[in-house]
């Protein structure tokens, strides 16, 4: 008889929870039960904080005939972003969000060289980016930036980036806006529960890092749209409202709500300013800038999500 389990996705202190429910014990050298097997159905790692761990617990289980694995579409992930295709490239490209779900993986194996290496080239591939963007802005405008720290706050995303625009590349720290993102569910993932092992902090939080280039002040006048109650909620570094939920609506993984992107146009541009957007996605800034009276450029590097920006920008 088989016990089945899938979905682990690095929680490793969860999954022994588990086999110690279902009757299962560790005789030193592997979990195991007299008389039933698991039957692991897939998806070992990303996410969880100890993928490495589980991934040594399942392959000891399979090793002494206590369990059969099969492989999910997250281990097929990894094996591809490291497999080179005849045109020198990845198998799976190395975009901004699958670096960063592998570094997130790889810096939790004892190879912590290969994480923190794909890491540090998560950053200098943004930095190259804001370095491009530096001469399209004009002096006195300004650089919003919506990112979120890794891994429940070891991987600390947030300040790197500050270093780098402010130290790196010249852009002057005008602000930082902490995203509360309103998240209410119901926790499951401790990380060590009721202890000080190794506690988890998650963050139902991102930040939105507002730069300015030269100057502080906009330098040239302009007529602004904010009424005088969006003025007094939103000049405070606490922003509060709900993530976006239509993504299959909008055909979209990752899609900010619109409230994102109209906050920072009409708080940071004049009317009828220029707004660039080098990650359109979906196109929520640009559908912002439309409703809102800016004009606006917007880059996407992947096609089928181009084509649906412009669709849905069509509508509004
Ligand atoms: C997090 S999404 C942006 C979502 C967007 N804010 C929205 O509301 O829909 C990032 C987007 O950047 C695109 N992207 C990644 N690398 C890019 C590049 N080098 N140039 C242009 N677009 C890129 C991805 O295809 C993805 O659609």
């Amino acid at each position: 008889m088989h016990d089945i389990i899938g979905d682990i996705h690095g929680f490793y202190d969860e999954l022994v929870l588990l086999l110690k429910k279902l009757g299962y014990q560790n005789d030193g050298n592997s979990w195991g039960h007299p008389d039933r097997k698991v039957l692991f159905v897939g998806d070992y790692i990303d996410r969880g904080p100890k993928s490495p761990q589980v991934l040594k617990l399942v392959r000891n289980m399979v090793e002494n005939d206590k369990a059969i694995a099969l492989m999910g579409n997250h281990e097929l992930n990894a094996i591809l972003f490291n497999a080179e295709d005849k045109d020198g490239g990845y198998v799976r490209q190395h975009s901004l969000k699958n670096i960063k779900q592998h570094a997130q993986t790889l810096l939790q194996f004892a190879n912590l060289e290969n994480g923190q290496k794909l890491f540090d080239e998560y950053i200098e591939w943004l930095k190259d980016i804001f370095k491009l963007l530096y001469p399209k802005i004009k002096a006195g405008g300004r650089l919003c930036i919506n990112i979120g720290n890794g891994e429940n706050g070891k991987i600390p995303t947030v300040s790197d980036i500050i270093q780098v625009l402010s130290k790196d590349l010249n852009y002057l720290p005008f602000a930082q806006i902490v995203w509360d993102k309103g998240h209410t569910s119901a926790r499951t993932a401790w990380g060590s529960w009721q202890s000080p092992s190794s506690p988890s902090f998650p963050t139902p939080f991102e930040f939105i890092l507002i730069f300015a280039k030269e100057s502080l002040k906009l330098k040239w006048k302009g007529e602004t749209d904010l009424t005088k109650d969006e003025f007094k909620e939103w000049a405070y570094g606490l922003w509060k409202f709900k993530p976006e939920t239509r993504k299959n609506d909008l055909g979209h993984p990752a899609p900010f709500p619109i409230e994102l992107p109209k906050r920072c146009i009409k708080m940071f541009s004049w009317k009828n300013s220029v707004v660039l957007d080098p990650f359109m996605g979906s196109g929520t800034t640009a559908v912002a800038c439309k409703k809102f009276n800016r004009n606006y450029i917007g880059f996407e590097i992947d096609k089928h999500y181009y084509e649906l920006s412009k669709k849905r920008l069509k509508e509004v």
